[in-house]
């Protein structure tokens, strides 16, 4: 076996380097960063040395956006190279996060272009955060030079690295992510695309594919130029005319490859051979389950786990099942504001989330408190208001039950039965309640040719003015963050207790994630902060929120509208959502919920 491994990277490591033809091109990538690299740097020091001479914001703005665009243009490669450093240092968000696999609190300050956004637009300049910011900018520039200028790049990167980028320009940066206060975003997808372009251009004349690549980034370039307002942009067009041939370019080239699958390296969330965004094939599933797709799509499996979901025998009293509360008529929720408990009259905590492409997520419940499906049954099995069990007592009883015994024996031979194959099943079945065959999905796959132009409108509004798919991202339309699909966000929107459209509302008490349970989300900037829900299926999932404080999406929509809780007058330190009203006229909140609804998918068989 040990052999059998060690010949196994060798071949591998082979076909990588052989894989993208001569030494040469390597170094010309080399060549092509290290002179992008320079220019970078130097925008970053004029701007730096206009910040000190108190310039006129007019040329500062200008200044900005030159540091800003020549980051664009080589953001697919120092993002392939290091997402972390880029995240953390360049373009971090303008708010405060957690650092990742560091067990102690500890939060990270705003950092890089996102906060000289903020500060160059917002009412005034701020020249002394700003001078700190673009000197800092500048030395972490400098510090990580050689990480970024060092590596070597073959084609299997390289293909990765555009891919990603790709859909970060769509899901991104024409969404107005990444530049909330500038609304720059499709200037930076300009950028981003025509710097890929020249990086093509000047390497690889002679391959078809980077030749169609290269034409398809100038052209999808080109129509963002002459479509360049940030309301108006269609980002439905844009989708079918641009981002979808790049990505069937893309994944004809990759086809080409020898062991692609094996140069991937370890499994991630994205499908980078995937032919669109809305394809059922984007995701890779078993990242999500965290179990082999040889139990997630075994038949016997996900059968065995779907009679556990709905049989009370897992439950101390007999009386509850999944299904009580996830029932599949109403799309896995129970209609109730918040979820009944084993005891009569008292309720639980929260609303009860759908199912449905619920597995897509890096984080479960409301507050983000468990990563792994599997141990997300594990506490509700345990949840003295729910199931009130733990894990010997249920297997005692599947063990007496002649005909469990024998299913879990047809579904897992070999294997007693245990706390594994009992969370195994379960988790088999929630990652069978998948769906992507919404009327929007097909529209976008261009497997229908006409739909209501008010979806379109919806869409347009939902993805620019009214901001929603800065959290709601695509695909999923929940906080699965892109381009690498590898975590989910909260946000603090200040929900209230109840809804009440004449006024008169207070903040609802629970604490969200700030009570997760986990040291790291103590800090003030997680009270209030609730996991970004997935809009699939909406429309059939009121009363919406962690609380059900909402019972129709025209009660959400006023809310959004209105700057949520903040603009309703709460005192809300730490809101991420902005405060400003949308401004959303009758019928554009109309096309909204239009596009909402246009989500509706059911799994077939359940
Ligand atoms: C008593 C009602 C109830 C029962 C029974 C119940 N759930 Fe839930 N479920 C909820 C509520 C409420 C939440 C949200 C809780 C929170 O966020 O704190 C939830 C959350 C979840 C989530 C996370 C969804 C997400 O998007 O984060 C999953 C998955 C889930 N339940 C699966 C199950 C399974 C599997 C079972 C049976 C083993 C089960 N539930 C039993 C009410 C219930
Ligand atoms: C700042 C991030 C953010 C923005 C912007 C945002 N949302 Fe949300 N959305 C959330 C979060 C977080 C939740 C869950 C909050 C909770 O449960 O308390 C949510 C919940 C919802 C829900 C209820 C989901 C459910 O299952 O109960 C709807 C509907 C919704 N959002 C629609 C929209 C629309 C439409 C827009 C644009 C007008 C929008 N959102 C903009 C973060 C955001």
């Amino acid at each position: 076996m040990l052999k059998y491994s060690i010949f196994v990277i060798i071949t591998c490591s082979f076909c990588l380097l052989s894989g993208f033809g001569l030494k040469n091109e390597e170094d010309n990538i080399q060549k092509w960063m290290k002179d992008q690299y320079s220019l970078w740097i130097e925008s970053v020091d004029l701007l730096i040395e206009k910040i000190e001479h108190k310039d006129d914001s007019a040329s500062l703005k200008i200044q900005y956006f030159k540091v800003q665009n020549q980051f664009r243009k080589i953001q697919f490669l120092l993002e392939y190279i290091s997402e972390e450093t880029v995240k953390r240092y360049f373009n971090g968000s303008p708010l405060y996060s957690i650092e990742k696999n560091i067990p102690t609190v500890n939060l990270l300050e705003p950092e890089g272009l996102q906060v000289l956004d903020e500060n160059f637009f917002s009412s005034n300049t701020n020249f002394k955060e700003s001078l700190e910011t673009a000197k800092r900018l500048r030395h972490l520039i400098e510090t990580n030079k050689n990480l970024f200028l060092s590596v070597k790049l073959n084609e299997y990167d390289l293909h990765k690295a555009m891919f990603k980028a790709v859909i970060g320009i769509y899901t991104l940066q024409v969404t107005g992510f990444d530049t909330p206060s500038s609304k720059s975003g499709l200037s930076n997808a300009i950028y981003s695309l025509e710097g890929m372009a020249s990086f093509l251009n000047i390497h690889f004349k002679n391959d078809n594919h980077i030749k169609f690549l290269g034409n398809e980034f100038v052209k999808s370039a080109k129509f963002i130029k002459s479509n360049n307002d940030f309301i108006s942009f269609d980002r439905v067009c844009f989708y079918k005319n641009n981002i979808l041939p790049i990505l069937r370019i893309l994944k004809s080239w990759s086809e080409g490859f020898s062991n692609y699958s094996i140069a991937m390296g370890d499994l991630q969330g994205v499908n980078f051979q995937s032919e669109g965004l809305f394809n059922t094939d984007f995701y890779h599933i078993d990242y999500f389950a965290q179990l082999p797709l040889s139990i997630i799509k075994d038949k016997k499996i996900i059968g065995l786990g779907k009679e556990l979901f709905f049989d009370s025998i897992l439950s101390n009293d007999g009386k509850m099942s999944c299904a009580t509360c996830h029932q599949p008529e109403k799309m896995f929720t129970d209609g109730l504001k918040k979820s009944i408990s084993n005891i009569d009259g008292i309720f639980g905590n929260r609303n009860t989330p759908t199912l449905i492409n619920a597995i897509f997520t890096r984080g479960f419940f409301y507050d983000l408190r468990e990563n792994s499906p599997s141990r997300q049954i594990v506490h509700v099995v345990k949840d003295k208001h729910e199931f009130n069990s733990d894990f010997m007592d249920i297997i005692d009883r599947l063990e007496q039950n002649k005909y469990y015994k024998e299913s879990f024996k047809q579904a897992f031979p070999n294997m007693k039965i245990s706390k594994y194959s009992i969370t195994s099943a379960i988790t088999a079945y929630i990652s069978s309640l998948t769906s992507f065959d919404s009327t929007f999905d097909r529209y976008m796959r261009g497997e229908i040719e006409n739909i209501d132009s008010s979806i379109i409108r919806g869409f347009n509004l939902f993805a620019g003015k009214a901001a929603c798919a800065t959290c709601h991202f695509i695909p999923t339309f929940s906080g699965l963050l892109p381009a690498s699909y590898k975590e989910s966000e909260s946000e603090v929107l200040g929900v209230p207790y109840i809804w009440n459209a004449s006024g008169n509302m207070t903040l609802d008490i629970d604490e969200g994630r700030r009570n997760s349970g986990k040291p790291d989300d103590e800090s003030a900037h997680f009270k209030y902060s609730f996991k970004t829900t997935t809009l699939r299926n909406i429309s059939k999932t009121q009363p919406y929120m962690h609380n059900g404080a909402f019972l129709s999406l025209e009660d959400v929509m006023q809310f959004y509208n209105k700057g949520g809780g903040k603009g309703l007058g709460f005192d809300l330190q730490h809101q991420t959502l902005s405060s400003a009203a949308l401004d959303l006229t009758v019928n554009e909140i109309s096309d909204i919920i239009i596009f909402m609804k246009s989500l509706d998918s059911v799994p077939t068989g359940h």
